[in-house]
C-alpha cells in the first residue's frame, strides 16, 4: 500500500534508496517508503513486524517507519545472529581466581587500612576520581514504575537509594577536604555520572531537580542514556509491543562503555582531571559510593580494573562469581548456572573454604585509560548475554529475549584486575524483588542497614531501646553523620536512641 505522505516526509530514507539506485544496477524500484523498508527487513528476516499495517492509523503508520527508520539494522542482526549462534557452543573451563588476586579481609592489616583510606582521600581531595551510577534499569522485579533509584525502602527517614547515595558523596567530599592538611583547604567536587535509559531518563532528571540535587551542586552531576536493543523471541525475530512498536529494552549495565563513549563523557571526565572511575549498580543500599579505601587499595595495586568480591553464603546460592576461563586465562564472572554441583560445593584444600567463592557484587573501579580501550574493543564484540524475561507484546507479556553486555565483560580486556573482598553485611544490601519474595526486597534491605547502623552507634557508646524486637528494628544513621561508622562518638557516646529512628546532624 503505498502512502504519498510519508514518502515526502521521509527525506532521508528518499535520499538514500535514490543513492542506491543510481549507483547499482536495480533492485527494483521500491513504490513508498514502507516498501523499501520492507525489503531491507526482509534482508534480516524481520518484515514481519509491517505485518498489520493496514490497520494502522496515519500517525502510528508514520511512528512505526521512523521506529525503523532509526534502526541500525546490520550491527542490530550481527548482534542476534552471533548471540543466539553462541549458545550451546563448548565454552572453554573455567579454573579458580589464584589467592594472590584477591585481598581479603582477614589479610589487611589496620595500617594497609589506614594507608588505602589516606591515599583515597587525597585522590578525592585532587578532584581525580568520577563516580559512574548505573540506574538504566527497568526494575521489573521490583514492579514499581519509578526508577528504582527513587525508591524508598522504609527507613526511619524515608530516602530514596538516590538520596542516600547523594549524601555518601557528600560526606566523602567532607571527609576528603577535612583530612587533607597539607594542600590549602577548598571544597572538594566529586563528578557524579549517572547513565539512565529510556526508561528512566526523564523521571530521574526530575526527580533530581524537584529534589535539589540532594544538596549536591547541580552541575557536579550529569546524566547519559545508555542504548536500547529490540527484544527478541527465541528464534530472533522482534517482538512487536504495539502494532506499530518494538519492544525494547537497555542493552545491559555494560552498555555503559560504549554510552561513555558516545556521550563523550570520557574526554569530559580527561578534563576534569580525573583519572579514577568507580562504578556501581543503583539498587545496593548499603553501597560506599567513592569509598576511600578502595581507591587507595587499587592505585597501590596499579591494576586496571578491580571489583569487590563477597563470599558466597552457600555452595548453591544463586549468585555469579569470579573465575578464570581456560587455563591461565583472563578474569571473568560465571553465572551459577554454568557451575555444576561438584564445582559449586568443591574445597579449596588448603583454606578449606569454597574453590569459587568470589560473588559479583557490581561494585567496580577503573582507570580512565582502561575505560578509553574497553570502550573501543566491546565495541567489536558481537555476542551479548541472552536474559529470559517477560516482555510486554502486544498480546500481554510474553516470554522473550533481551540483548545485553553485562559490567563485567570488560574484564578480559583488563591487563590486571584485582579483586577486594568486603563483608556483606557491611557492603551489600540489595533490592531486587518485590516484598514478600524469598530474598533480595526492599524489607530485607532495610533490616540489613538497620542492623549495621545499630552496630555502630552501640560501638561508639550509644545505648537503645526499642518496642519491637531487636531483630525488626534499628537506628539508622544518616550519611550525613558518618559513612562507614567514623566519627560518631561525639554524637552516640551516653545517648540512648528509640528504635526505629533516624540519627542525624
Ligand atoms: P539488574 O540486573 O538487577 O536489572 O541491574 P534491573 O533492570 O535493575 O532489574 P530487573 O532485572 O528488570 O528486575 C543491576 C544494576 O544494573 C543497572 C540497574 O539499574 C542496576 O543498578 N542496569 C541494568 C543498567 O544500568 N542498565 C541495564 O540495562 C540493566
Amino acid at each position: 500500500m503505498r502512502e504519498p505522505s510519508m514518502e515526502t516526509e521521509n527525506g532521508a530514507l528518499t535520499a538514500a534508496t535514490t543513492t542506491t539506485t543510481a549507483v547499482t544496477s536495480p533492485p527494483p524500484m521500491a513504490s513508498s517508503p514502507r516498501q523499501a523498508l520492507v525489503e531491507r527487513l526482509k534482508d534480516y528476516g524481520q518484515e514481519d513486524i509491517f505485518s498489520l499495517w493496514d490497520e494502522l492509523s496515519p500517525d502510528e503508520k508514520d511512528f512505526l517507519v521512523r521506529e525503523v527508520e532509526n534502526l541500525d539494522l546490520p550491527r542490530i542482526d550481527r548482534i542476534i545472529r552471533c548471540s543466539l549462534h553462541s549458545q550451546g557452543l563448548p565454552v572453554a573451563a573455567i579454573e579458580p581466581v589464584p589467592e594472590n588476586w584477591v585481598s581479603t579481609v582477614d589479610g589487611r592489616t589496620m595500617e594497609d587500612r589506614e594507608k588505602w583510606w589516606k591515599m583515597g582521600l587525597k585522590t578525592i581531595y585532587e578532584g581525580k576520581l568520577g563516580v559512574v551510577l548505573l540506574s538504566g534499569g527497568q526494575g521489573t522485579r521490583l514492579g514499581s514504575s519509578d526508577p528504582k533509584g527513587c525508591f524508598n525502602i522504609g527507613l526511619p527517614s524515608g530516602k530514596s537509594l538516590f538520596q542516600i547515595q547523594a549524601e555518601r558523596i557528600l560526606c566523602v567530599q567532607r571527609l576528603a577536604a577535612q583530612v587533607v592538611s597539607e594542600g590549602p583547604i577548598r571544597p572538594v567536587t566529586i563528578h557524579w555520572y549517572i547513565m539512565t535509559s529510556p526508561f528512566t531518563d526523564e523521571a530521574t532528571r526530575k526527580y533530581f531537580s524537584s529534589h535539589k540535587y540532594f544538596g549536591l551542586e547541580p552541575d557536579q552531576i550529569s546524566f547519559f542514556q545508555q542504548g536500547t536493543l529490540p527484544c527478541v523471541t527465541k528464534d530472533g525475530k522482534f517482538i512487536m509491543e504495539t502494532p506499530f512498536s518494538l519492544a525494547k529494552a537497555p542493552d545491559g549495565n555494560g552498555g555503559v562503555y560504549a554510552a561513555l563513549k558516545c556521550s563523550r563523557l570520557l574526554e569530559d571526565m580527561a578534563s576534569r582531571g580525573i583519572k579514577y572511575v568507580d562504578c556501581y549498580g543503583v539498587d545496593n543500599v548499603l553501597v560506599r559510593v567513592a569509598d576511600p579505601t578502595f581507591l587507595g587499595y587499587f592505585i597501590d595495586k596499579g591494576a586496571a580494573s578491580a571489583a569487590k568480591v563477597v563470599r558466597k553464603a552457600y555452595p548453591q546460592e544463586q549468585v555469579g562469581v569470579f573465575v578464570r576461563r581456560g587455563k591461565g586465562g583472563p578474569l571473568t564472572v560465571v553465572e551459577y548456572s554454568e557451575l555444576d554441583q561438584t564445582m559449586a560445593s568443591a574445597i579449596n584444600q588448603r583454606t578449606g573454604r569454597l574453590q569459587y567463592c568470589w560473588s559479583n557484587v557490581c561494585l567496580h573501579m577503573f582507570t580512565l585509560d582502561f575505560l578509553n580501550q574497553v570502550a573501543t574493543g566491546l565495541e567489536k564484540d558481537s555476542v551479548y548475554h541472552l536474559a529470559e524475561k517477560k516482555i510486554p507484546s502486544m498480546n500481554g507479556y510474553t516470554m522473550g529475549l533481551k540483548l545485553e553486555q553485562f559490567i563485567f565483560d570488560s574484564f578480559p580486556y583488563a591487563p590486571s584486575t584485582a579483586l577486594f573482598e568486603v563483608l556483606r553485611e557491611e557492603e551489600f544490601a540489595p533490592v531486587k524483588n518485590v516484598n514478600g519474595s524469598n530474598f533480595d526486597t526492599p524489607e530485607s534491605a532495610r533490616l540489613l542497614v538497620l542492623r549495621l547502623h545499630t552496630r555502630w552507634v552501640i560501638a561508639a557508646g550509644g545505648f537503645l531501646t526499642h518496642s519491637v524486637p531487636l531483630y525488626a528494628t534499628g537506628v539508622e544513621v544518616s550519611p550525613l553523620c558518618s559513612y562507614a561508622g567514623e566519627n560518631l562518638e561525639a554524637i552516640c557516646r551516653g545517648r540512648t536512641f528509640h528504635a526505629p529512628c533516624e540519627i542525624s546532624l
